[in-house]
C-alpha cells in the first residue's frame, strides 16, 4: 500500500510517501517569506503553499521513487490550520485523486501529531499517553486505539509553542522564538527566577501559560536595560523550567490516574531537549517509556499525516471529494458511553 501524504495547514509546504508502513519520502518546505514579519502571515503563506505545493510532492515522488500509477491513497491534512493553508493542500490533493480515481483520505493534523511518534517506534501501541505540544495547541490525550483518544486535558489559554514564541518576543529575541529562547537558555541558570507554575484544582490535567508570559513580561519590565541584557540567558532558562515543571506536573497525573506506562511527546515543542530529557526521565522513574519522534516528525510534516492514514484507512471510509477544509477541527474524541465522536464534517 502507497499513501502520497500532503500538509499545509500553517507555514510548512509538505509532501510524503509510505510504501508499506516504511517512510520512503518526508519532504518539508519551510516558509521564510514570514521571517521579517515574526509571525506567520495567513495570506502570504497560501501564497507560498500555491507556489511550492507542486515542486513538495514531485520531490517526494521522485525521492520515494513512486510514479503516480503507484500510489493507492491520497491522504491530506483538512484541519485544525489556516483556512487559505489547508484548501491548497486539500485541492491539490483532490485533484490529484479525482484525475487518477484514487481514494482520498482527509486526516486531522492534530491526529498525525498523535501517532507520529509511532513512525520511528513501531512498539509504540495504544493505549498510551499522548502530550500534543505545539505552536497552536496543548493537549494532553490518553490514545485507547487508533482513531480513538480521550482528552485528558487541553491549554485553557495560550498553547506552550504560543508562550514560547511571546516570550521570546518579550525578550527581544528572533522568530521562530522556541528555538531560539532555547538556544539563549543554554547558558542560564533556570533557578535565576521561580516563575509561577498556574495551579488548576478543577481541571488538574489542564494547563494555562498566559500568567507565566505575563509574569516573564515584568520581571523583564523591572530591569534596566543592562541588566535585562545580562539576565537573558537566566531569564529564558527560568521560563523554560517553568513550562517544563507545568508539563510535568500534568503528565505525572495523568499517569498516575489512567496507569498508563508509554507515554508519547510530540508536536513543535518536543524540539527543546531540556524538555525531552526532563519528561523522559519523570516517566523512566514512574517506570514507564518513554517515545518522542526526531525534529523531522516534531514539527508540521507529511510523514505523520501518511502515517495516520495508514493508521486509520481500515477505519474510516474515503472522504467524499467535497470534504471541506475546517479550521478549527477538533481532536476525535470519545464519548461518555465510550463511542467515538465523528472526526471530519464533509
Ligand atoms: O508543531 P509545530 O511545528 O506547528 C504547529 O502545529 O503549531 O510547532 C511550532 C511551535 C512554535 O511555537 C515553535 O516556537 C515551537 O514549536 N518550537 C519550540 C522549539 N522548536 C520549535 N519550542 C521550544 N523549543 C524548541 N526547540
Ligand atoms: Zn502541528
Amino acid at each position: 500500500m502507497t499513501i502520497l501524504a500532503i500538509e499545509t495547514s500553517c507555514d510548512e509546504t509538505a509532501a510524503a510517501v509510505l510504501r508499506n508502513g516504511v517512510m520512503r519520502a518526508n519532504i518539508i518546505y519551510s516558509q521564510t517569506e514570514h521571517l521579517k514579519y515574526g509571525g506567520v502571515v495567513p495570506e502570504l503563506a497560501s501564497r507560498a503553499h500555491i507556489a511550492k505545493i507542486h515542486s513538495v510532492v514531485q520531490e517526494a515522488l521522485v525521492k520515494s521513487d513512486t510514479m503516480l500509477g503507484d500510489i493507492d491513497l491520497v491522504a491530506a491534512t483538512c484541519g485544525p490550520g489556516l483556512i487559505g493553508s489547508l484548501h491548497v493542500g486539500l485541492t491539490f490533493a483532490k485533484g490529484l485523486a479525482l484525475a487518477r480515481s484514487l481514494p482520498l483520505l482527509g486526516i486531522n493534523h492534530l491526529e498525525g501529531h498523535l501517532y507520529s511518534a509511532t513512525i520511528e517506534y513501531p512498539q509504540l501501541q495504544p493505549p498510551f499517553l499522548c502530550l500534543i505540544v505545539s505552536g497552536g495547541h496543548t493537549i494532553l490525550a490518553n490514545v485507547l486505539d487508533y482513531g480513538e483518544c480521550k482528552i485528558l486535558g487541553q491549554t485553557q489559554d495560550d498553547a506552550a509553542g504560543e508562550a514560547f514564541d511571546k516570550v521570546a518576543k518579550i525578550l527581544g529575541l528572533p522568530y521562530p522564538g522556541g528555538p531560539a529562547l532555547e538556544r539563549t537558555a543554554a547558558t542560564g541558570d533556570p533557578h535565576y527566577v521561580d516563575f509561577p507554575v498556574a495551579q488548576l484544582r478543577q481541571a488538574p490535567f489542564d494547563f494555562s501559560f498566559s500568567g507565566l508570559k505575563t509574569a516573564v513580561l515584568y520581571h523583564a519590565q523591572a530591569l534596566s536595560e543592562q541588566e535585562r541584557q545580562r539576565r537573558l540567558p537566566d531569564i529564558a532558562a527560568s521560563f523554560q523550567r517553568a513550562v517544563t515543571r507545568a508539563l510535568s506536573k500534568s503528565l505525572v497525573a495523568a499517569m498516575e490516574a489512567t496507569g498508563e506506562t508509554s507515554v508519547a511527546l510530540v508536536g513543535g515543542v518536543a524540539q527543546n531537549n531540556t524538555l525531552r530529557q526532563h519528561l523522559q526521565s519523570l516517566v523512566e522513574a514512574g517506570a514507564g517509556t518513554f517515545f518522542a519522534p526526531s525534529a523531522e516528525y516534531c514539527a508540521d510534516n507529511a510523514g505523520m499525516i501518511a502515517q495516520a492514514a495508514y493508521l486509520l484507512a481500515g477505519k474510516r471510509p474515503p472522504s467524499p471529494l467535497s470534504l471541506s477544509a475546517v479550521p478549527n477541527l477538533p481532536l476525535a474524541t470519545i464519548n461518555a458511553d465510550g463511542e467515538p465522536s465523528p472526526v471530519l464534517q464533509s
